[in-house]
């Protein structure tokens, strides 16, 4: 009972999150990341270094070796800036896989499209009326809204279904993917520093036990013998 309804309760999670945004029934992307790949982690965080970090801060990084070698520093995130255009302040994002989920930031960074009607000039499937320009656009290119995407037999409707591309950036589609790939497995790590050091920990405990079972179960046949021995003589 208590797996229905937490299967429920999952399925019912994932629509929520679907109906919010711009087009019913947008199931989020996966989001092709390795978190122990430390060299896609360096690189998306140089990338955030140089694309994000005008706007959002990064706090909880503050005194991570890996983010300071990238160039996030304290000293040059906007922490002190009051004012920003539109009256709304960038969030910070350290913990923002923890709030989103990596497939969400991966899926927001992929579905902005041109919509003359917003004073940035874009709008996002995700976020209606974001405040957020389209700051990956030169790269990405530009995308349109598609008007009545075709959902697959499950009635969902993907972001790449949801908008077209019609003007490519400096990447192609690939090149953008991986990059973006990389921006999400950093912002993965800045939520979980230690993800990979405690799976790999986690592993070493499980065989720790395994060979531990071994032993246990010997043991446990060498007490018996005796216990079984002294009953036979009594
Ligand atoms: C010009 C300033 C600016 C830059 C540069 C910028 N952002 Fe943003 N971003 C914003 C603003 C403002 C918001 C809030 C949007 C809103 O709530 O309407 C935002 C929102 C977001 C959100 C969604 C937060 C949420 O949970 O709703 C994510 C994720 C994000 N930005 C990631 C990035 C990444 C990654 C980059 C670098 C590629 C970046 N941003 C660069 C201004 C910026």
């Amino acid at each position: 009972m208590r797996h229905i309804l937490a299967i429920l309760l999952i399925t019912f999670s994932t629509q929520v999150w679907a109906e919010e945004g711009t087009v019913t029934g947008l199931q989020l992307a996966e989001a092709p990341i390795h978190r122990a790949d430390m060299e896609s982690i360096k690189r998306g965080a140089k990338f955030f270094a140089t694309n994000c970090m005008s706007c959002h801060t990064m706090v909880y990084l503050r005194y991570d070796k890996l983010a300071q070698e990238a160039g996030i520093t304290i000293d040059k995130m906007p922490i002190n800036v009051k004012t920003w255009p539109y009256g709304v302040t960038p969030p910070d994002l350290s913990l923002e896989a923890d709030i989103r989920g990596a497939d969400w930031i991966y899926t927001y960074l992929h579905s902005f499209y041109q919509d003359a009607e917003r004073p940035t000039g874009v709008n996002n499937l995700l976020v209606p009326n974001t405040a957020m320009p389209n700051i990956v656009g030169p790269y990405q290119g530009e995308q349109v809204l598609v008007k009545d995407p075709t959902p697959d037999l499950l009635g969902h409707i993907r972001w790449y279904d949801a908008v077209k591309l019609t003007k490519q950036g400096t990447m192609t589609p690939e090149q953008f993917d991986e990059t973006i790939a990389d921006l999400v497995n950093f912002l993965a790590y800045s939520a979980e520093p230690f993800h990979a050091e405690q799976r790999n920990i986690g592993f070493w405990v499980l065989i720790f036990l395994a060979v531990l079972l071994v032993m246990m179960y010997f043991l446990k046949k060498e007490y018996w013998k005796d216990v079984k021995k002294h009953k036979d003589e009594q």
